[in-house]
Protein backbone atom coordinates (compact mmCIF):
# COMPACT_ATOMS: atom_id res chain seq x y z
CA UNK A 1 0.00 0.00 0.00
CA UNK A 2 1.50 3.32 -0.82
CA UNK A 3 2.06 5.69 1.80
CA UNK A 4 2.48 9.01 0.28
CA UNK A 5 2.26 11.34 3.09
CA UNK A 6 3.68 10.53 7.01
CA UNK A 7 0.63 9.76 8.68
CA UNK A 8 -0.69 12.12 10.89
CA UNK A 9 -2.83 10.52 14.00
CA UNK A 10 -3.04 10.02 17.91
CA UNK A 11 -1.35 7.36 19.84
CA UNK A 12 -2.47 6.32 23.35
CA UNK A 13 0.65 5.23 24.68
CA UNK A 14 2.50 8.68 25.94
CA UNK A 15 -0.46 9.65 27.96
CA UNK A 16 -2.27 6.47 28.38
CA UNK A 17 0.27 3.59 28.64
CA UNK A 18 -2.22 0.54 29.89
CA UNK A 19 -5.01 3.12 30.90
CA UNK A 20 -6.99 2.07 27.82
CA UNK A 21 -10.61 1.79 27.23
CA UNK A 22 -13.10 2.19 24.66
CA UNK A 23 -14.46 4.93 26.46
CA UNK A 24 -11.12 6.57 25.75
CA UNK A 25 -11.03 5.77 22.27
CA UNK A 26 -14.77 6.90 21.53
CA UNK A 27 -14.23 10.15 23.32
CA UNK A 28 -10.65 10.64 21.43
CA UNK A 29 -12.33 9.94 18.59
CA UNK A 30 -15.03 12.69 18.80
CA UNK A 31 -11.99 14.85 19.77
CA UNK A 32 -10.41 14.70 17.03
CA UNK A 33 -13.28 15.73 15.24
CA UNK A 34 -14.56 18.31 17.34
CA UNK A 35 -11.35 20.02 18.24
CA UNK A 36 -10.38 20.07 14.69
CA UNK A 37 -7.92 18.07 14.18
CA UNK A 38 -9.10 16.14 11.86
CA UNK A 39 -9.85 18.68 9.69
CA UNK A 40 -5.79 19.73 10.29
CA UNK A 41 -5.00 16.34 8.97
CA UNK A 42 -5.22 14.05 11.67
CA UNK A 43 -6.96 10.89 10.82
CA UNK A 44 -5.13 7.18 12.33
CA UNK A 45 -7.01 6.78 16.17
CA UNK A 46 -4.13 4.04 17.43
CA UNK A 47 -4.37 2.41 20.41
CA UNK A 48 -0.96 1.07 21.43
CA UNK A 49 -0.15 -2.44 23.69
CA UNK A 50 -2.01 -3.68 26.69
CA UNK A 51 -5.28 -3.69 24.87
CA UNK A 52 -5.59 -7.44 24.87
CA UNK A 53 -6.32 -10.72 27.71
CA UNK A 54 -2.71 -11.51 29.12
CA UNK A 55 -2.90 -15.16 26.99
CA UNK A 56 -4.70 -16.22 23.82
CA UNK A 57 -7.86 -18.20 23.21
CA UNK A 58 -6.39 -21.96 24.11
CA UNK A 59 -9.05 -23.01 21.33
CA UNK A 60 -9.01 -20.51 18.65
CA UNK A 61 -4.95 -19.60 18.91
CA UNK A 62 -6.87 -15.81 18.51
CA UNK A 63 -5.90 -12.58 20.91
CA UNK A 64 -8.57 -11.68 22.79
CA UNK A 65 -9.04 -8.06 23.17
CA UNK A 66 -9.15 -7.55 27.22
CA UNK A 67 -13.15 -7.86 28.45
CA UNK A 68 -12.55 -5.01 31.08
CA UNK A 69 -11.34 -2.67 28.81
CA UNK A 70 -13.23 -3.47 25.65
CA UNK A 71 -16.08 -4.76 26.67
CA UNK A 72 -17.69 -4.82 23.12
CA UNK A 73 -14.86 -6.02 21.08
CA UNK A 74 -12.65 -4.30 18.82
CA UNK A 75 -15.36 -4.00 15.97
CA UNK A 76 -17.10 -2.25 17.75
CA UNK A 77 -14.62 0.58 18.26
CA UNK A 78 -13.64 0.44 15.39
CA UNK A 79 -16.96 1.09 13.70
CA UNK A 80 -17.05 4.23 16.17
CA UNK A 81 -14.18 5.67 14.61
CA UNK A 82 -14.68 5.04 11.20
CA UNK A 83 -18.37 6.10 11.86
CA UNK A 84 -16.42 9.49 13.06
CA UNK A 85 -14.75 9.62 9.11
CA UNK A 86 -11.14 8.75 11.06
CA UNK A 87 -9.15 5.68 10.35
CA UNK A 88 -8.53 3.23 12.95
CA UNK A 89 -4.99 1.49 14.31
CA UNK A 90 -4.08 -1.24 16.62
CA UNK A 91 -0.45 -2.78 18.05
CA UNK A 92 1.55 -6.24 18.07
CA UNK A 93 5.06 -7.05 18.30
CA UNK A 94 7.13 -9.44 16.28
CA UNK A 95 7.91 -11.14 19.76
CA UNK A 96 6.50 -14.09 21.79
CA UNK A 97 5.48 -11.35 24.08
CA UNK A 98 4.55 -7.19 23.41
CA UNK A 99 6.56 -4.98 24.96
CA UNK A 100 3.92 -5.03 28.07
CA UNK A 101 4.24 -8.21 28.16
CA UNK A 102 0.67 -9.50 26.36
CA UNK A 103 0.71 -12.09 23.50
CA UNK A 104 2.81 -11.21 20.74
CA UNK A 105 2.70 -12.03 17.33
CA UNK A 106 5.47 -14.86 16.73
CA UNK A 107 4.32 -17.28 14.85
CA UNK A 108 1.12 -16.40 14.77
CA UNK A 109 1.29 -13.15 11.95
CA UNK A 110 -0.87 -14.74 9.43
CA UNK A 111 -3.71 -15.33 12.03
CA UNK A 112 -3.28 -11.87 13.97
CA UNK A 113 -3.40 -10.17 10.66
CA UNK A 114 -6.62 -11.80 9.60
CA UNK A 115 -7.91 -11.21 13.02
CA UNK A 116 -6.78 -7.23 12.60
CA UNK A 117 -8.70 -7.00 9.38
CA UNK A 118 -11.92 -8.53 10.49
CA UNK A 119 -11.68 -5.98 13.53
CA UNK A 120 -11.78 -3.00 10.38
CA UNK A 121 -7.98 -2.35 11.30
CA UNK A 122 -6.42 0.24 9.24
CA UNK A 123 -2.96 0.83 10.59
CA UNK A 124 -0.84 -1.82 12.51
CA UNK A 125 2.16 -0.66 14.79
CA UNK A 126 4.21 -3.61 15.28
CA UNK A 127 7.00 -3.57 17.78
CA UNK A 128 10.67 -5.94 18.50
CA UNK A 129 10.20 -6.88 21.94
CA UNK A 130 10.46 -10.36 23.12
CA UNK A 131 11.94 -11.97 20.26
CA UNK A 132 13.32 -15.21 20.58
CA UNK A 133 17.16 -15.69 20.00
CA UNK A 134 17.11 -17.46 16.75
CA UNK A 135 14.67 -14.81 15.10
CA UNK A 136 16.37 -12.70 12.78
CA UNK A 137 13.67 -8.99 12.90
CA UNK A 138 14.27 -8.42 9.30
CA UNK A 139 12.58 -12.02 8.62
CA UNK A 140 10.00 -11.27 10.77
CA UNK A 141 9.12 -7.30 9.64
CA UNK A 142 8.54 -9.45 6.33
CA UNK A 143 6.92 -11.84 7.62
CA UNK A 144 4.00 -9.76 9.05
CA UNK A 145 4.07 -7.37 5.70
CA UNK A 146 3.40 -10.26 4.05
CA UNK A 147 0.39 -11.23 6.36
CA UNK A 148 -0.99 -7.77 6.40
CA UNK A 149 -0.96 -8.05 2.76
CA UNK A 150 -2.54 -11.46 2.65
CA UNK A 151 -5.29 -10.11 5.67
CA UNK A 152 -7.78 -9.00 2.52
CA UNK A 153 -7.52 -5.52 3.93
CA UNK A 154 -5.15 -2.16 3.01
CA UNK A 155 -3.37 -2.22 6.52
CA UNK A 156 -0.37 0.40 6.98
CA UNK A 157 2.46 -0.89 8.24
CA UNK A 158 4.28 0.81 10.75
CA UNK A 159 7.34 -1.07 11.97
CA UNK A 160 8.67 0.31 15.22
CA UNK A 161 12.37 -1.47 15.92
CA UNK A 162 13.64 1.70 17.18
CA UNK A 163 16.21 1.96 14.80
CA UNK A 164 18.71 -0.91 15.46
CA UNK A 165 20.21 -2.86 12.94
CA UNK A 166 20.16 -0.04 10.33
CA UNK A 167 16.70 0.10 9.85
CA UNK A 168 16.84 2.56 7.24
CA UNK A 169 18.75 0.49 4.96
CA UNK A 170 16.10 -2.89 4.68
CA UNK A 171 12.83 -2.05 6.73
CA UNK A 172 11.56 -0.55 2.81
CA UNK A 173 11.94 -3.81 1.31
CA UNK A 174 9.15 -5.28 4.00
CA UNK A 175 6.21 -3.60 2.93
CA UNK A 176 6.07 -1.37 5.77
CA UNK A 177 5.22 2.66 5.17
CA UNK A 178 6.75 3.76 8.12
CA UNK A 179 9.75 2.80 10.43
CA UNK A 180 10.54 4.14 13.88
CA UNK A 181 14.11 5.41 14.17
CA UNK A 182 15.19 5.36 17.34
CA UNK A 183 14.34 4.48 21.07
CA UNK A 184 11.01 6.12 22.73
CA UNK A 185 10.89 9.65 23.53
CA UNK A 186 10.28 10.95 27.04
CA UNK A 187 8.56 14.38 27.48
CA UNK A 188 11.39 16.43 28.41
CA UNK A 189 13.75 18.67 26.25
CA UNK A 190 16.43 16.42 26.40
CA UNK A 191 14.97 13.52 24.53
CA UNK A 192 13.29 15.17 21.47
CA UNK A 193 16.54 16.98 20.51
CA UNK A 194 18.83 13.38 20.85
CA UNK A 195 16.05 11.81 18.39
CA UNK A 196 16.31 14.98 16.46
CA UNK A 197 19.67 15.29 16.51
CA UNK A 198 20.33 11.33 15.93
CA UNK A 199 18.63 11.05 12.55
CA UNK A 200 19.94 14.53 10.95
CA UNK A 201 22.79 12.39 9.20
CA UNK A 202 19.78 9.57 7.93
CA UNK A 203 17.00 11.39 6.33
CA UNK A 204 18.05 10.43 3.22
CA UNK A 205 16.42 6.98 3.29
CA UNK A 206 12.90 8.97 4.20
CA UNK A 207 10.40 9.26 1.34
CA UNK A 208 6.84 8.95 -0.41
CA UNK A 209 6.27 5.42 0.75
CA UNK A 210 8.24 4.65 4.06
CA UNK A 211 8.86 7.73 6.24
CA UNK A 212 11.33 8.06 9.13
CA UNK A 213 8.77 7.88 12.20
CA UNK A 214 10.87 9.79 15.31
CA UNK A 215 8.15 8.93 17.53
CA UNK A 216 5.05 9.78 18.87
CA UNK A 217 5.44 13.87 20.23
CA UNK A 218 4.97 14.38 23.37
CA UNK A 219 3.63 18.01 22.70
CA UNK A 220 1.60 19.39 24.84
CA UNK A 221 1.74 16.52 27.31
CA UNK A 222 3.57 19.13 30.23
CA UNK A 223 4.71 15.86 31.89
CA UNK A 224 1.44 13.90 32.37
CA UNK A 225 1.68 10.29 31.41
CA UNK A 226 5.12 8.36 30.55
CA UNK A 227 7.02 7.64 33.57
CA UNK A 228 10.47 9.73 33.71
CA UNK A 229 8.87 12.62 31.75
CA UNK A 230 9.15 16.36 34.04
CA UNK A 231 7.33 17.41 30.70
CA UNK A 232 8.37 20.60 28.69
CA UNK A 233 7.26 24.45 27.80
CA UNK A 234 5.84 25.86 25.35
CA UNK A 235 8.92 27.10 23.25
CA UNK A 236 9.86 23.03 23.19
CA UNK A 237 6.99 21.98 22.40
CA UNK A 238 6.74 24.56 19.06
CA UNK A 239 10.48 23.25 18.25
CA UNK A 240 9.46 19.59 18.61
CA UNK A 241 6.69 19.73 16.55
CA UNK A 242 8.29 22.48 14.24
CA UNK A 243 11.45 19.63 13.97
CA UNK A 244 9.32 17.02 12.87
CA UNK A 245 7.72 18.72 10.58
CA UNK A 246 11.04 20.07 8.98
CA UNK A 247 11.83 16.40 9.14
CA UNK A 248 8.83 15.47 7.18
CA UNK A 249 7.99 12.42 10.28
CA UNK A 250 4.74 11.32 10.69
CA UNK A 251 2.91 13.09 13.49
CA UNK A 252 1.05 11.16 15.97
CA UNK A 253 -0.02 12.90 18.89
CA UNK A 254 0.43 11.55 22.02
CA UNK A 255 -1.28 14.16 24.73
CA UNK A 256 -4.92 13.56 25.74
CA UNK A 257 -6.63 15.36 22.77
CA UNK A 258 -9.86 15.56 24.66
CA UNK A 259 -8.17 18.07 27.19
CA UNK A 260 -5.36 19.87 25.45
CA UNK A 261 -4.76 23.59 25.58
CA UNK A 262 -5.52 26.50 23.06
CA UNK A 263 -1.36 26.87 22.55
CA UNK A 264 -1.39 23.44 21.95
CA UNK A 265 -4.51 23.06 19.62
CA UNK A 266 -3.21 26.23 17.92
CA UNK A 267 0.19 24.72 17.15
CA UNK A 268 -0.87 21.21 15.67
CA UNK A 269 -2.89 22.47 13.37
CA UNK A 270 -0.73 25.45 12.21
CA UNK A 271 -1.55 24.90 8.58
CA UNK A 272 2.01 26.14 7.40
CA UNK A 273 4.01 23.74 9.72
CA UNK A 274 1.78 20.74 8.12
CA UNK A 275 2.00 21.81 4.71
CA UNK A 276 5.75 21.78 5.36
CA UNK A 277 5.46 18.06 6.76
CA UNK A 278 2.58 17.38 4.66
CA UNK A 279 4.96 18.21 1.25
CA UNK A 280 4.57 15.91 -1.33
CA UNK A 281 8.27 15.36 -2.06
CA UNK A 282 9.06 15.16 1.05
CA UNK A 283 12.55 15.99 0.59
CA UNK A 284 15.42 15.71 3.44
CA UNK A 285 16.77 19.19 4.72
CA UNK A 286 19.80 20.63 4.41
CA UNK A 287 21.64 21.34 7.67
CA UNK A 288 23.08 25.00 7.85
CA UNK A 289 25.10 24.79 11.26
CA UNK A 290 28.83 23.76 11.20
CA UNK A 291 29.61 20.04 12.17
CA UNK A 292 29.52 19.10 15.69
CA UNK A 293 27.62 22.55 16.94
CA UNK A 294 25.44 20.27 19.00
CA UNK A 295 23.04 23.47 20.39
CA UNK A 296 21.35 24.71 17.29
CA UNK A 297 19.57 22.85 14.28
CA UNK A 298 19.33 24.92 11.15
CA UNK A 299 17.39 23.24 8.58
CA UNK A 300 16.55 24.46 5.12
CA UNK A 301 14.14 22.39 3.01
CA UNK A 302 13.43 22.72 -0.90
CA UNK A 303 9.17 22.16 -1.13
CA UNK A 304 7.83 20.89 -4.07
CA UNK A 305 5.78 24.11 -5.00
CA UNK A 306 9.03 25.99 -5.54
CA UNK A 307 9.12 27.49 -1.98
CA UNK A 308 11.61 26.72 0.93
CA UNK A 309 11.38 26.27 4.24
CA UNK A 310 13.70 27.36 7.09
CA UNK A 311 13.51 26.13 10.39
CA UNK A 312 16.43 28.38 13.30
CA UNK A 313 16.05 26.17 16.44
CA UNK A 314 18.13 27.37 19.73
CA UNK A 315 18.61 24.46 21.51
CA UNK A 316 20.84 25.96 23.81
CA UNK A 317 19.56 27.57 27.59
CA UNK A 318 20.29 30.89 26.61
CA UNK A 319 18.59 33.59 24.17
CA UNK A 320 20.86 34.19 21.29
CA UNK A 321 21.09 35.39 17.57
CA UNK A 322 21.78 32.39 14.97
CA UNK A 323 23.21 33.26 11.78
CA UNK A 324 22.70 31.29 8.46
CA UNK A 325 24.68 31.83 5.66
CA UNK A 326 22.59 31.69 2.55
CA UNK A 327 25.68 30.27 -0.09
CA UNK A 328 25.22 27.09 2.04
CA UNK A 329 21.63 26.48 0.47
CA UNK A 330 22.93 26.69 -2.70
CA UNK A 331 22.50 30.58 -3.46
CA UNK A 332 25.81 32.04 -4.08
CA UNK A 333 25.27 36.05 -2.99
CA UNK A 334 27.09 36.75 -6.77
CA UNK A 335 23.55 35.38 -8.00
CA UNK A 336 21.85 38.53 -7.54
CA UNK A 337 18.40 36.42 -5.75
CA UNK A 338 17.65 37.26 -2.06
CA UNK A 339 15.46 35.43 0.19
CA UNK A 340 12.03 36.49 1.40
CA UNK A 341 10.51 35.36 4.41
CA UNK A 342 7.21 34.90 5.99
CA UNK A 343 6.87 33.98 9.77
CA UNK A 344 4.64 30.68 10.08
CA UNK A 345 3.86 31.00 13.46
CA UNK A 346 2.63 34.63 13.33
CA UNK A 347 2.24 34.98 9.46
CA UNK A 348 4.43 38.17 9.87
CA UNK A 349 6.50 39.26 7.22
CA UNK A 350 10.31 38.49 8.04
CA UNK A 351 11.86 40.51 5.42
CA UNK A 352 13.83 40.16 2.13
CA UNK A 353 17.46 38.98 3.04
CA UNK A 354 20.39 38.29 1.01
CA UNK A 355 23.72 36.56 1.83
CA UNK A 356 22.76 35.74 5.25
CA UNK A 357 20.15 36.35 8.42
CA UNK A 358 20.69 36.94 11.67
CA UNK A 359 17.72 35.98 13.87
CA UNK A 360 17.18 36.12 17.47
CA UNK A 361 15.80 33.06 18.77
CA UNK A 362 14.78 32.64 22.92
CA UNK A 363 16.08 29.47 24.68
CA UNK A 364 14.46 26.30 23.84
CA UNK A 365 12.54 28.28 21.07
CA UNK A 366 12.86 27.90 17.11
CA UNK A 367 11.72 30.39 14.55
CA UNK A 368 10.39 28.70 10.93
CA UNK A 369 10.18 30.52 7.93
CA UNK A 370 8.51 29.82 4.81
CA UNK A 371 11.13 31.12 1.85
CA UNK A 372 10.26 32.40 -1.37
CA UNK A 373 13.61 32.97 -3.97
CA UNK A 374 12.94 36.58 -5.10
CA UNK A 375 15.04 39.53 -7.07
CA UNK A 376 14.52 42.44 -5.51
C1 LIG B 1 7.86 0.07 23.00
C2 LIG B 1 7.56 1.09 21.91
C3 LIG B 1 6.65 2.17 22.48
C4 LIG B 1 5.37 1.54 23.01
C5 LIG B 1 5.70 0.48 24.05
C6 LIG B 1 4.47 -0.31 24.46
O1 LIG B 1 8.63 0.62 24.02
O2 LIG B 1 8.73 1.65 21.41
O3 LIG B 1 6.34 3.14 21.48
O4 LIG B 1 4.64 0.98 21.94
O5 LIG B 1 6.66 -0.45 23.55
O6 LIG B 1 4.77 -1.30 25.40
Amino acid sequence: MMVKRPPMGFNTWNTFGNRIDEKLIMESADAMVASGLKDAGYEYLVIDDCWSKYERDPETGKIVPDPEKFPHGMRYVSDYVHSRGLKFGMYSCNGVRTCADYPGSFDHEFLDARTFAEYGVDYLKYDNCYRPGSADQRTLYRRMGMALRASGRDIVFSACNWGQDDVWSWIRSTGASLYRSTGDIFDTPESYRNIARSQMDKLGASAPGCFNDMDMLTVGMYGKGLVGSTGCGDADYRSQFALWCMFSCPLMLGCDIRSMNDATRKLITNPELIRIDQDEEARPPIFLQGEGENDRICAFKFLSDGDYALGLFNLSEEDRDLVVLFNDTGLPASAGYAFALTNVFDGSDGGVHREHLRVHVPAHDCVVYRVKLVQP
